[in-house]
């Protein structure tokens, strides 16, 4: 078999998964291949273990990419790691397996897939060192990981087996990555880690420090994080909102559940008051934050109480957008041996009224926008003729025609309609009649 030319990867999960895969791509193009849409000699699945649904469509996946002829396989990210060789007793059409902390290993394997390789090492060395420079050129709105791992060992969760203890980039290879995507065409970086909020390097240097630091960089207008712990949310980041212009209103910050009792077994570490009082104190320094946050329903145990205390934290809290999931169970977990599952009917109408209600607040939110003239990053082209989408700093998505403009450019917008899901506007402010 001739070796391998050209790659495409496939992403699941979170947006670290994202910034992975970017980072394997520029790996195998200094190796020499070339990246391709659709078929590929090498067909890379960068994979999500957080809940079955996400880690079973990996294996629909494989069958679908065998059907069509694909040639080589690698499955990378979240269900390498946390299942390791057992995918290729399960699945035989995958040639590699390589773990979220193996990666930068990945175009050796590939020249090597004959033997079937397997990586699932959680090295010491740090993967980050050993990638190639970030890409020339990239789009305006760049994900750059700080952090990785997780301490927290919620009772349903995954990411701690599967991405390791919490560890943090030095602050000097963050600002020298950072400097390299403004360069290249980054005018917004968003940090990223499993709980970006714990990041703290070998110096003692801070989330809130390091994004001061990132705040001086010429031409990077706008920085966010995610996602955040609210254990890690100290006084000095809830400042940071208050001080830093290019630091996003926006906080993502899981609360999982609104039942101390439920959060307690989830083994959370925070009460819901804790939470709410935390929101206060963030909203006290910066009044237009956009919240947003995680919830899980049917978690084992929860009470239809239970239940009604998620709602009414939701209804106090105020979100402008969330994300919400029946609850999953999950090999390895201390959850996944609990005794009192909640039945899958229940579940399913707890999380139909949880969405109904945030979807109603993030309706509400967006309405809050018309009439008002917002800063718009352009960062995609629009479907319409002279329309581009791009992102309010409370991260609204918006179409605008906007002919005169380029992607990567900000520019004030006049909300003129806003719905559920983006706002519509327009360059010029509306002519009133007198
Ligand atoms: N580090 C982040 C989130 C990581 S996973 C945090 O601390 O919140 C993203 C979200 O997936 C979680 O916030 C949780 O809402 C959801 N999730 C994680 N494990 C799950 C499971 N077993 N079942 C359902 N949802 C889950
Ligand atoms: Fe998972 Fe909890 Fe860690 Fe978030 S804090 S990654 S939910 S264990
Ligand atoms: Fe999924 Fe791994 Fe991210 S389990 S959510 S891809 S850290």
């Amino acid at each position: 078999m001739p070796p391998p030319r050209t790659f495409a990867i496939t992403t699941f999960g979170c947006q670290m998964n994202v910034y992975d895969s970017e980072r394997m791509a520029e790996a195998l193009v200094a190796a020499g291949y070339t990246a391709v849409e659709g078929a590929a000699d090498l067909t890379v699945l960068n994979t999500c273990h957080i809940r079955e649904k996400a880690a079973e469509k990996v294996y629909s996946e494989i069958g679908r990419l065998k059907k069509h002829g694909a040639r080589m396989i690698a499955v990378a990210g979240c269900v390498a790691q946390a299942e390791g060789a057992e995918i290729m007793a399960r699945a035989p059409g995958v040639d590699i397996v390589v773990g979220p902390q193996a990666y930068h290993r990945l175009p050796e394997m590939v020249a090597r897939a004959a033997e079937k390789p397997v990586d699932t090492d959680m090295p010491l060395a740090p993967k980050f060192d050993a990638l190639p420079p970030r890409a020339r050129r990239v789009g305006p709105s760049a994900h750059l990981t700080v952090q990785e791992g997780c301490d927290k060992f919620c009772a349903f969760c995954v990411v701690p087996y599967t991405r390791g203890a919490e560890a943090s980039r030095p602050a000097d290879a963050v600002l020298a990555e950072a400097t390299a995507l403004v360069a290249g065409g980054a005018r917004e970086i968003t940090l990223l880690g499993q709980n970006v909020n714990a990041y703290r390097d070998a110096d003692g240097v801070t989330l809130a420090q390091l994004i001061r630091r990132l705040a001086r960089l010429p031409g990077l207008a706008r920085i966010r994080y995610t996602t955040s712990h609210p254990r890690d949310m100290d006084d000095d980041l809830i400042a940071a909102h208050a001080q830093i212009p290019a630091l996003m209103p926006f906080l993502h910050l899981p609360v999982q559940s609104g039942s101390d009792a439920v959060l307690k077994r989830m083994n959370r570490q925070h009460s819901a008051a804790d939470y709410l009082r935390l929101i206060e104190c963030v909203r006290r320094v910066r009044p237009d934050i956009a919240l947003s946050g995680d919830f899980i329903v049917g978690f084992p145990g929860e009470t239809d109480a239970d239940f009604e205390a998620t709602l009414a934290l939701v209804s106090e809290a105020q979100y402008a957008q969330a994300y919400s999931f029946k609850y999953s169970p999950r090999p390895g977990t201390p959850a996944a041996r609990a005794a009192d599952p909640v039945p899958d009917a229940v579940a399913t109408v707890r999380l139909a009224r949880l969405q109904d209600l945030l979807f109603e607040q993030q309706a509400a939110f967006n309405r809050a926008s018309e009439g008002h003239m917002v800063d718009v990053l352009f960062d995609r082209p629009g479907r319409l003729p002279g329309q581009l989408m791009g992102k309010t700093p409370h991260l609204q998505s918006v179409h605008v025609i906007a002919p005169g403009l380029a992607i990567g450019q900000i520019a004030p917008v006049h909300i003129v309609s806003a719905g559920p899901r983006s706002l519509e506007g327009t360059l010029a402010p509306m002519m009133h009649a007198a």
